[in-house]
């Protein structure tokens, strides 16, 4: 699935964002979405995982020959500051992935711990959330992503808080993710930036 952009704008009230974005973020690649503080990039993830609606133009999410509106239910979601439940273990949160989707818990399971494995957490699966540090927390969440099949990655600021060692591991599993995914990622970070295949720059492409 792929996404379209088609002259889209975003205006709170009185206040101008950004307008007249064409933009296509593609299948199996991984996007950075860039641009400074206050250019739009959350506002613009928001509106493609469905949760808002841009106040100009439209989103489609195309796959073979249809064409959808965005929908919650396509998008894996990976947070800034890497939000999953603390006082679960590793494997509990990525479970959560799979089961939302209405796998058994024995898929699930088989599911969950291919992903720890994935980001070299297996050895953690059974360690609550709260003795991970930030960066193995972040690595949850991406397994999370990883074991369900959600067509749509999008990740906001995922590496903020971390340091550069963990930005470099972060920034190799999400070219991981792009396997089976359109992955977008809204970033400042050059560590990031330099890893994604594309970038789309919200600040030269815009009016
Ligand atoms: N709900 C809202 N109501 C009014 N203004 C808003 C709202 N949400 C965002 N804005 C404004 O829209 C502009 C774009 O915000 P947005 O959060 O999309 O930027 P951003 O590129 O993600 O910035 P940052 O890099 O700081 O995260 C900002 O000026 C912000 O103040
Ligand atoms: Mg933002």
């Amino acid at each position: 699935m792929h996404v379209v952009i088609e002259d889209v704008g975003f205006s709170y009230r009185n206040r101008h964002v950004f307008s007249g974005l064409q933009a296509i973020f593609h299948e199996n690649e991984v996007t950075a979405l860039v641009g400074p503080s206050g250019s739009g990039k959350s506002s613009l993830l928001a509106a493609i995982a469905g949760f808002t609606e841009p106040t100009q133009g439209a989103i489609w999410l195309v796959a073979n020959d249809d064409r959808l509106r965005p929908r919650p239910a396509a998008v894996s979601w990976i947070a800034q500051g890497a939000i999953v439940l603390n006082a679960r273990t590793s494997l509990d949160n990525v479970l959560l992935g799979p089961l939302s989707e209405g796998k058994t818990h024995e898929e699930a399971v088989e599911l969950g711990m291919r992903a720890l494995d994935d980001v070299g957490l297996s050895e953690r699966a059974g360690s609550l959330c709260s003795t991970l540090s930030g960066g193995e927390r972040q690595r949850v969440a991406v397994a999370r992503s990883l074991a369900s099949s959600r067509p749509l990655i999008l990740a906001d600021e995922p590496s903020a808080g971390l340091d550069e060692a963990n930005t470099r591991g972060l920034s190799h599993l999400f070219t991981t993710l792009r396997r089976t995914a359109t992955v977008i990622i809204a970033t400042h970070d050059p560590v990031m930036i330099d890893a994604a295949d594309d970038v789309i720059n919200l600040r030269s492409s815009t009016r």
